[in-house]
């Protein structure tokens, strides 16, 4: 049977291998909403300027708003036969309302139609993630208020350096997720262009009325130029950027959540809720859901790259090549929300801090020896000198098996007379994290003022 998709030119149809290759309907009716949003704002735009008249502008939309009802029902699976979504609605379209279904493609191309459908979902879904974005922020400022005052060891090269509160290490995180919160905000200023009327890559030869349609579909701006609205996907790839971003914030956080939960660390206790087992070692608890976060982390990386390199050597203008663009945008954006929403459930619920061990740790290793070289240094000792000293106190107190809280103040006093009694003070963990409060640092009072400040920033 003759394909009856293309124009009488065609006299055969396409070999059944060759249809399925080139059908796009298995993945992009996830946009079949967008195309029947974007195809009723077409329709009203033809009615509008008189193309069509408005009788045949009003069956357009309700058939279009029949097909979408039919689709919700699930009664609308179009198959391979269809090629892509854009074929498969017209058709069913022009079933429903007849002739005037033929009429629903005037003055437009399914080039400018797939742009406009990629856009109105990536803005939908952009939208979704940043509110999943601020749940998770939500979750990390509820467990940093809770522990203003808990300490845990800070790390430079994963090697004890100073003590940290744990609600400045958490608000790190949430420092991230704002600025990838606000990246979105960037990238949906240029999702949000409508390329519709650009028609092939031309324009068109019909009186259309692009900035009515891109009013309908709320899109704050029309692309300029016809050649670039219909090839241009950077706006995708940007997006891909800020996904791959999310996902590298959600796998260092991850990362730390699998080892603090190891025996090695013991910060943290895996509640049953989000932990799993194994099938032969009875005794083991697993961190599959920060392992599974930062295992995904690859498939949005590697859908950015992909993008990228789909795009680079394309001519102007519309390229089958970009009907790749699809498979790997929505994985990125069911990736990304499915990690967002499992590390959020984990930090909610799925997550105990040991208190009582992160106290231990703290006091039991050498990341006070800033504080005694501060000590000095705050007593006119030149920095570099008081360093120097130090450094050789921490190397005979390892010797001795002794930690530098052990050491007795005549021993201090030997080292320089510098040294009195408030040493012993100014070394206890907690003086360690108070006394480091220059903006920004881990201070109690700085912290207790970020914590507001991140409340205000999540109020925007
Ligand atoms: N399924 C196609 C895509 O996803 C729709 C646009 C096809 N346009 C074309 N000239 N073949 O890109």
């Amino acid at each position: 049977t003759k394909k009856e998709t293309w124009s009488q030119r065609f006299e055969s149809a396409l070999h059944p291998a060759i249809a399925r290759f080139n059908a796009s309907i298995g993945f992009d009716i996830e946009l079949i909403e967008y195309d029947l949003t974007g195809s009723q704002a077409h329709a009203k735009m033809l009615a509008h300027t008189g193309i069509i008249s408005p009788e045949e502008g009003e069956q357009l939309v309700a058939g279009l708003e029949q097909i979408r009802q039919e689709y919700r029902q699930g009664e609308f699976q179009p198959g391979v036969d269809a090629e892509d979504v854009h074929f498969a609605v017209e058709r069913r379209l022009t079933e429903i309302v007849g002739d005037v279904g033929k009429k629903v493609h005037t003055a437009r191309s399914r080039n400018d139609q797939v742009g406009t459908d990629t856009r109105l979902y990536l803005r939908d879904q952009i939208q979704q993630i940043r509110s999943e974005l601020r749940e998770f922020q939500r979750v990390l400022l509820d467990i940093a208020e809770q522990h203003v005052e808990t300490l845990i060891p800070g790390y430079t090269h994963l090697q004890r350096a100073q003590p940290v509160s744990l609600a400045h290490h958490l608000l790190a995180y949430f420092q991230m997720a704002q600025r990838d919160w606000e990246r979105l905000g960037d990238v949906y200023r240029r999702v949000n262009i409508s390329p519709l009327g650009c028609g092939a890559l031309a324009g068109t030869t019909f009186p259309i009325d692009r900035h009515y349609t891109a009013k309908l579909l709320d899109f704050d701006d029309i692309y300029a130029n016809s050649l670039d609205g219909v090839s241009d996907r950077d706006f995708a790839i940007e997006f891909l950027c800020a996904a791959s971003l999310i996902m590298v914030h959600l796998s260092r956080l991850a990362e730390e959540v699998i080892l603090w939960s190891s025996e090695e660390f013991r910060f943290v206790t895996l509640k049953d809720s989000c932990a799993t087992g194994s099938s032969i070692m009875p005794q083991k608890k697993n961190p599959d859901v920060p392992e599974l976060v930062r295992g995904k982390t690859g498939r949005v990386f590697g859908h950015l790259q992909a993008m990228l390199v789909i795009m680079k050597g394309l001519p102007l203008a519309y390229n089958k090549d970009l009907q790749e663009d699809k498979e790997g945008l929505f994985d990125s954006v069911n990736t990304i929300k499915a990690s967002l929403e499992a590390m959020t459930i984990l930090l909610r619920e799925g997550l105990q801090f040991r208190t009582q061990r992160l106290a231990e740790a703290v006091a039991e290793d050498f990341s006070n020896a800033t504080d005694v070289a501060d000590y000095l240094a705050a007593r006119g000792v030149p920095f570099r000198e008081a360093y120097n000293l130090v450094g050789k106190v921490v190397k005979t107190s390892i010797a001795a098996g002794k930690l530098l809280k052990d050491l007795k103040l005549e021993e201090w006093q030997e080292l320089h007379p510098a040294f009195a009694a408030d040493i012993y003070e100014a070394i206890s963990p907690r003086q360690v994290v108070a006394a480091r409060n220059s903006y920004g640092g881990t201070g109690f009072v700085q912290v207790s003022k970020a914590l507001i400040a991140a409340r205000t920033q999540m109020a925007q």
